[in-house]
């Protein structure tokens, strides 16, 4: 076991204000490390510290930037597989996607190492001889990054590349149950040479977090806010923020639809939808919330489905299994309130609940009663106006429901108000551009899981799953950097726009003959 502890500028200094342990989630036994959290002052001791460090960075050309975040793809490369298996000890992922997280680090450094040479403003005509307008990208300054610890490293790494090749200073508030892994993501970043203050983690509570965060607003020490996690905690931060005229950027969570039509590829589409509901054990932002299926084909997938969820492999993350364990205890507990909206007209076959002993899975890999195993579950028959259709369960938990035509379809998927992933498995082109037109989610899958998006689309919701912000790519970029406009003239004279400007006279009484 190791103690974790805030990693602040040299000279800044975060007091311990209690501990915490971060546990592997398989074995409950394993200790993975003891967390030293700080108070509010702590966190905006950080800020400050950034604050001072964040000028010196944007002075170095971006190129050079990108030559850091280079590095820092290529040293993760190299200490892949260790981060891995950390990533699968600390909060339970199967060891072949914790390989795939720390894979979507790398394609996030490779995207933006270039972006380090581009970065591009633009040269604007004037209306004005002898004037000269342009456009430049400037970083934002301070970012305070809250992340949530089911993707510990990767979803991290969607704020902290872009805003540091950006120029701008991070302060990076992980999630404390996955401690352990945020340290050693920054120590491989640290390797790369990147400046003292530039990247500070700050361990600490929900409360002091809040609270450090609202006085280094107050102080305006921080400048960009992002935030992975619940909607409740985002819509208290985006309220936060708005008191200080920010726009926080927000990746909350969501009620992801799969709809079924009657044109699908079934076999494909129970495939999808096991892996969307169960994979990362249904802890995915964007895991799949509700199918919907259409009447015609409904029993034959609930059917083809409960059978490919009864023979799938639960168990040891660090074998081949679809799922391993729950992240933590306190996203157990929370589980276990969910199955609680399981109702008497739902339909569920098969064990609900943990698994152990006294209520066995077959075929399960391990000893389950080391760790937070939970069985699969299926609830058919939900209704629009249930708990379990209208809000995010966050767990190896999907709701089945049915839909007569895809009109109906498309308002079943928006109704619960998140707006973050979405599918249909369709081979009908104009029911796939239908949906697409139709679902009010950030983003669509056509015969794909509501998970696994790539590293270079936009990634972000609408509605409950965010404010409309975009992470990854390109679009990332407006997060991190604001817009200055230059204009400058070498006439030697006042030109006054919209007033000085020349004007060529049209003949406006002219027409064409006949
Ligand atoms: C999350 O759960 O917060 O698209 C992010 C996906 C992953 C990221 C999920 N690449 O499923």
């Amino acid at each position: 076991m190791r103690t974790v502890a805030s990693q602040l500028a040299a000279g800044a200094t975060a007091a311990v204000a209690g501990t915490v342990t971060s546990v592997n989630p398989a074995d409950l036994a394993d200790t993975v490390a003891e967390v030293q959290l700080t108070d509010a002052a702590g966190f905006v001791a950080a800020t400050r510290a950034a604050r001072a460090a964040q000028p010196g960075w944007a002075a170095v050309p971006a190129p050079v930037r990108g030559q850091v975040i280079a590095s820092i793809g290529r040293i993760v490369e190299a200490n892949k597989a260790a981060l891995a298996a950390l990533v699968t000890r600390e909060v339970g992922k199967p060891f072949a996607e914790a390989l795939g997280e720390v894979q979507e680090i790398v394609d996030t450094c490779d995207f933006f190492l270039g972006e380090g040479r581009r970065l591009y403003g633009e040269t604007v005509p004037s209306e004005m001889p002898d004037k000269q307008l342009f456009t430049f990208r400037v970083p934002v300054g301070v970012a305070a990054v809250i992340t949530a610890g089911n993707f510990p490293v990767a979803v991290p790494s969607w704020y902290l590349v872009p805003a540091l090749l950006c120029g701008n200073a991070v302060v990076w508030k992980p999630a404390e149950y996955a401690a352990a892994s945020a340290q050693a993501m920054y120590d491989l970043f640290a390797a790369a040479g990147l400046p003292d203050g530039v990247l500070q983690i700050v361990h600490a509570d929900g409360p002091a977090t809040f609270g450090g965060l609202e006085q280094a607003l107050g102080q305006r020490l921080v400048d960009k806010v992002g935030f992975t996690g619940s909607s409740a905690v985002g819509e208290r931060i985006g309220e936060l923020c708005g008191r200080h005229l920010q726009s926080p950027c927000l990746e909350l969570g969501g009620k992801n639809p799969m709809v079924i039509t009657p044109a699908a590829d079934l076999a494909l589409a129970v495939e999808g939808a096991l892996f969307s509901g169960f994979g990362t054990a249904g802890q995915r932002c964007t895991s799949l919330g509700t199918v919907i299926v259409h009447d015609d084909v409904h029993d034959a997938f609930v059917d083809a489905l409960t059978g490919a969820v009864a023979a799938a492999r639960i168990g040891d993350p660090r074998e081949d299994v679809l799922y391993g364990p729950l992240l933590a205890p306190r996203f157990a507990e929370r589980y276990e309130q969910y199955l609680t909206w399981v109702g008497d007209h739902h339909a569920v076959r098969g064990a609900t609940g943990r698994i152990g002993a006294d209520n066995p899975r077959d075929g399960f890999v391990g000893d389950p009663g080391k760790g937070l195993f939970y069985h699969p579950v299926v609830v058919d028959n939900v209704r629009p106006d249930d708990r379990l259709f209208l809000e995010e369960t966050f767990g190896p938990i999907i709701g089945v429901t049915r839909y007569g035509d895809l009109a109906e379809a498309i308002e079943l998927a928006n109704l619960p108000g998140y707006g973050l992933s979405s599918s249909i498995y369709t081979t009908d082109p104009t029911e796939a551009f239908r949906f697409r037109a139709g679902v009010g989610a950030g983003m669509v899958s056509v015969n794909n899981s509501t998970s696994g998006a790539e590293a270079h689309l936009p990634f972000g919701g609408n509605g409950r799953s965010g404010n409309g912000s975009r992470q990854s790519g390109r679009w990332v970029l407006d997060q991190f950097t604001r817009w200055q406009a230059m204009n400058w003239d070498y006439s030697g004279r006042l030109q006054k726009a919209q007033m000085d400007t020349a004007a060529i006279e049209p003949d406006m009484s002219f027409r064409l003959p006949g």
